[in-house]
C-alpha cells in the first residue's frame, strides 16, 4: 500500500524527519544507566572520549533544563551574561590557580605568542570584570550569571556526560559590600537552586561541603542520590539526617547515635561563600559612605546544566526506558497512528498532532511504516510523558487510547476530548 503523505507537516514534528533513531540493545562501554538510556534514545554521541554532541532530543531536554533555571536565577535578580572561554593564563597566576589547576587546564600559546586556556570555571574573568565596574557602594550588590561550556581535562570522563571534557555550567556571582549581604544572596540562591532542582523533577539533597579548589569558607553541595554517582554522602535510617563525606568523621547520625548510611550520589549543584579570595587578589574596592576603601565580598553558584539530564534520567526511568517530568521532557505527548497506510487512522492522528501543536503542546507524530509494537517500545524508551494511540478502536468505535508513561495507565477518550485530557494528564500527572 502507497505511504500517505501529510502534506500540511511538512515542516512539523514527524518522527521520520526529526534525527530520533533508537537503538534496542545497551551498547557496550557505558556504564551506568542514563548514559545507555541515552545512547539508547540518541540523545547524545560521543566525538571522542569525554566529548559529546547534543542530538535534536537532548538538545531540546538541555534547553528546558537551561529555560526553568533562567526564569529562577533571573527571579532573584541576577543578570544574565556572556563572557569568554579563551582566557589568558596571565589572569590565572594573579589568584594562583594556575597551578592549583594544573593539567585539568586545557591550555595552548596563539600565534601571537599569547598563552591562553579554554575556561574551566569564571571566578578570574568575572572578578576581573567587576574590579573595572564597581567603584562605590551604590555599585553594590549585584549578580551576574552565565550559561555556558567549561572545559576540563578530566583525569577520567565518565558516564557520558556526567563527567566530560566539555560540558555546560551555570555559574553564577554575587558581589556585596559585607559580609551579610553575602549571606542573604547565598540564602536566595540556596532556595532559587532548590526550585530549579524541583521543576526539574529531581529527589536531591544539600549537604555542608568542602570548597576544594574553588575556596572560601562556607559551601554546599546538592546532591542526587544514583547508583552511579561517584560522590557519597552519609544518610541516617533513623531520622533522615545527612552529611557530607566531608562532615561525618564517626560514621553515627549527631542525633539518633545510629549507624549512618553510605549513599552513592552525583553532585548537580555547587555554592560558595568566597567572602574575599577573588577580590582581593584582583583589586574589586569600593567606597564606602564615609569614603573609606573596602573590598567586596563574594560569592558563586554552579550548576552542571549538562550533567542534570543524566541526573535525571538516574532517578526516572523504568525497565522500557527513560519516564521524563514534564517540565523537562522534548515532547509533552508522541500521536501513533499504528497503521500509516490506514487513511484513516493516519490522517486523525495528523489531526490530533495539529490540533495539540495549536495549542502550544509539544507534540511528536509517530509517522513511521513500523508496527505498533515498534513504535510502542521506541515511545517507552523515549519516555514522552503522554502517548495518544490511533488505532482499530478509532476505526470501529472513534476512540483514542491515552497512555501515561510513568504508571502505563491508560484509558479511552473521544478525539473532542483529547486536548482538555492532555493538559490534565500533563498538569496532575495521572490519567488512569
Ligand atoms: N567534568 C564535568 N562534566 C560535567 N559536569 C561537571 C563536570 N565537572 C563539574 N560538573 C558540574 O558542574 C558543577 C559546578 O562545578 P564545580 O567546579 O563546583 O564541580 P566539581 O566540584 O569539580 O565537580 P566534581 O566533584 O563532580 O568534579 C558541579 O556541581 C557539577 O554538577
Ligand atoms: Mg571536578
Ligand atoms: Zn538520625
Amino acid at each position: 500500500m502507497q505511504r500517505i503523505e501529510p502534506v500540511i507537516y511538512k515542516t512539523k514534528m514527524l518522527q521520520t524527519r526529526s534525527f530520533i533513531s533508537t537503538l534496542k540493545e545497551s551498547p557496550e562501554n557505558a556504564e551506568s544507566i542514563s548514559h545507555r538510556l541515552m545512547l539508547r534514545a540518541n540523545m547524545v554521541r560521543m566525538l571522542v572520549a569525554g566529548v559529546y554532541s547534543y542530538m535534536p532530543l537532548g538538545f531540546k531536554v538541555l534547553s528546558k533544563i537551561e529555560n526553568i533555571i533562567r526564569q529562577e536565577m533571573n527571579s532573584v535578580g541576577s543578570q544574565e551574561l556572556l563572557l569568554p572561554s579563551l582566557q589568558p593564563i596571565e589572569l590565572w597566576q594573579k589568584t594562583g590557580r594556575d597551578e592549583l589547576l594544573g593539567e585539568t587546564m586545557i591550555r595552548f600559546t596563539d600565534r601571537r605568542g599569547r598563552k591562553l586556556c579554554l575556561g574551566p570555571t569564571h571566578e578570574e574573568v568575572v572578578t576581573e570584570l567587576a574590579a573595572n565596574f564597581v567603584k562605590s557602594y551604590r555599585d553594590l550588590p549585584f549578580v551576574l550569571y552565565q550559561i555556558q561550556t567549561k572545559f576540563r581535562d578530566e583525569v577520567r570522563p565518565r558516564f557520558g556526560i556526567v563527567r566530560s571534557c566539555e560540558f555546560i555550567m551555570k555559574d553564577a556571582y554575587s558581589f556585596d559590600r559585607d559580609i551579610k549581604g553575602l549571606v542573604e544572596i547565598y540564602e536566595k540562591m540556596r532556595l532559587a537552586y532548590e526550585k530549579i532542582f524541583r521543576r526539574c523533577g529531581l529527589d536531591f539533597v544539600s549537604v555542608k561541603a568542602d570548597s576544594g579548589v574553588i575556596g572560601g569558607d562556607v559551601s554546599h553541595e546538592f546532591m542526587v542520590p544514583a547508583e552511579s554517582g561517584e560522590d557519597v554522602i552519609f544518610k541516617c535510617k533513623i531520622c533522615n539526617e545527612v552529611k557530607s563525606a566531608a562532615e561525618v568523621q564517626v560514621e553515627d547520625c549527631p542525633h539518633c547515635k545510629q549507624d549512618m548510611e553510605k549513599v552513592n550520589t552525583l553532585e548537580i549543584g555547587h555554592i560558595f561563600q568566597l567572602g574575599e579570595k577573588y577580590s582581593k587578589a584582583l583589586g574589586v574596592k569600593f567606597l564606602d559612605e564615609e569614603g573609606k576603601q573596602q573590598t567586596v565580598q563574594m560569592g558563586c553558584y554552579g550548576i552542571g546544566v549538562s550533567r542534570l539530564i543524566s541526573a535525571i534520567i538516574e532517578q526516572n526511568h523504568d525497565k522500557d526506558g527513560i519516564i521524563w517530568p514534564a517540565q523537562v521532557a522534548p515532547y509533552q505527548v508522541v500521536v501513533v497512528p499504528v497503521n500509516v497506510s490506514d487513511k484513516e487512522i493516519f490522517e486523525k492522528a495528523c489531526d490530533i498532532h495539529k490540533t495539540l501543536e495549536e495549542a502550544g503542546i509539544e507534540c511528536l507524530l509517530d509517522d513511521r511504516d513500523e508496527r505498533a509494537g515498534v513504535k510502542f517500545k521506541d515511545a517507552d524508551l523515549l519516555g514522552f510523558p503522554l502517548r495518544i494511540t490511533v488505532g482499530n478502536k478509532w476505526t470501529n468505535e472513534k476512540k483514542l487510547e491515552l497512555m501515561e508513561r510513568r504508571s502505563k495507565g491508560s484509558r479511552d477518550i473521544g478525539a473532542g476530548q483529547a486536548l482538555e485530557e492532555v493538559r490534565r494528564c500533563l498538569q496532575t500527572g495521572d490519567c488512569g
